[in-house]
């Protein structure tokens, strides 16, 4: 039973379309993006209110027509590579049960196909409060080790992917009945419906398998055969926050999700894919992203915990292949991680940090908030309600907001108090 989505697509109609057009008025093009070599030395996390042809951003609607797809070109050339538009997806109700813990609520299992050809495939789990007077506000989050592992209910099927193996049930990279509910405590899925909120999750191997191999996940469909990886070529990160928007096409049509409140949660590798895709996809409308540290909210220029070259060189996979050249050579980013949370304004964001994940660098994370607060202020909205670091548990409540716990990384249960907070705040 195909639920009849099939977003078949026009874009290259549409985006030929607009070419033909430009040659005829010739607007001036996008300023074109400097080489690695002529970036200057910026010592001070760059200014986002300034073009980088040095006019200042004066305006709400600069920032939408000029700066802010300026700064969406800057990070991915640099930094997270280029994903593609969507070809469109197709999705298929493959089960749905109605007693999900013990009848509280409806469990929900979707087959999405994605990419060229819909070649692609993912599985999406879909819980959804059974006591329900409308669609709900839903939160959507990538998973590391498969669905299964989320929850201990025995229908999700284990997923036949490749996964890592640092949990109970893994053997050669495979998923086994012994690796279901492994990491249940990061998924409160229970607390979460009982809120009104759905919970929606997917594995982000799904999407491209959290390794360094050019031959699988989406990138793979969409590269020519034999191709080498291309410099400015999107990498995992990119491929997981490209993979929640697909996820976004399937929840906006299903009639028991409120499309207009999809909350998009990660953590830490999966919270540097939340805010990403957060800031490419304005139908997400909050992003929480907890311990997202480097290339998710902590500023580089602090060079505290994880720095570029570390990053680069465990997780060659993660990031285009330019964003090696800044190894040991903060200084030369045309972005700092401010940039990233800024294209999410003026819709709500929360960052979450842990006091103790010094790899993270909480302060930074706080920092990257701070300096995306200038985007809110110009678009009249509220920005951070805080200039200092603040207390462990005291959450900086504003629409762009912070809250640091005590203890190391992780995400569990005391962590979803605050999202749901926060989300009951600004989603409701
Ligand atoms: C490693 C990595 C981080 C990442 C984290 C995680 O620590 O260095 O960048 O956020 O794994 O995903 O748990």
């Amino acid at each position: 039973m195909w639920r009849g989505l099939c977003v078949v697509c026009c874009c290259f109609v549409l985006i030929s379309c607009g070419e033909e057009a430009a040659e005829v008025s010739a607007p001036p093009g996008p300023t074109p993006l400097p080489a690695f070599e002529e970036l200057p030395v910026q010592e001070a996390p760059p200014a986002l209110l300034e073009m980088l042809d040095g006019r200042a951003v004066e305006s709400a609607a600069q920032w939408a027509s000029e700066r802010r797809p300026e700064v969406i070109r800057i990070l991915e050339h640099y930094a997270y590579g280029e994903a593609p538009a969507s070809e469109g997806i197709a999705a298929e109700v493959v089960a749905e049960y109605d007693d999900f813990l013990n009848g509280l609520g409806v469990l929900r299992l979707v087959r999405l196909r994605y990419g060229p050809d819909l070649a692609g495939e993912a599985e999406v789990l879909v819980a959804l409060p059974k006591a329900r007077s409308g669609p709900v506000p839903v939160f959507l989050g990538l998973n590391f080790f498969g669905n299964q592992a989320t929850t201990t209910d025995p229908r999700v099927p284990l997923t036949a992917r490749w996964v890592p193996g640092r949990i109970v049930g893994v053997e050669g990279n495979r998923a086994l009945e012994a690796s279901r509910g492994a990491v249940a405590e990061r998924w409160p899925y229970e607390e979460v419906l009982r809120r009104g909120f759905g919970l929606v999750t997917v594995y982000h191997g799904d999407f491209d398998p959290d390794r360094d191999e050019d031959s699988d996940g989406v990138q793979a469909l969409y590269r020519a055969p034999g191709a080498a990886r291309g410099p400015h070529e999107w990498g995992t990160v990119a491929a997981w926050a490209w993979g929640l928007s697909r996820v976004v096409d399937y929840l906006v049509t299903d009639p028991d999700v409120d499309g207009a409140r999809i909350a998009v949660v990660g953590h830490s590798r999966n919270g540097k894919a939340a805010l990403l895709a957060s800031a490419l996809d304005e139908r997400i409308a909050l992003v929480i992203s907890n311990m997202s540290g480097c290339m998710g909210a902590a500023i580089h220029r602090r060079r505290q915990g994880e720095t570029i070259a570390a990053i680069n060189l465990f997780f060659p996979h993660w990031f285009a292949l330019e964003l090696r050249r800044f190894d040991e050579l903060e200084e030369r980013l045309p972005f700092d991680q401010h940039f990233l949370i800024a294209l999410s304004a003026p819709r709500p964001v929360l960052i979450a940090s842990g006091a103790d994940d010094g790899w993270a660098d909480p302060e930074g994370e706080f920092e990257g908030a701070r300096g995306a607060s200038v985007v809110y202020a110009l678009l009249g909205s509220e920005g951070l309600g805080a200039e200092r670091w603040p207390e462990v548990n005291a959450l900086v409540e504003t629409r762009l907001g912070y809250h640091v716990r005590p203890g190391g990384h992780g995400i569990g249960p005391e962590d979803w108090a605050v999202f749901l907070r926060f989300a009951e705040r600004h989603l409701r």
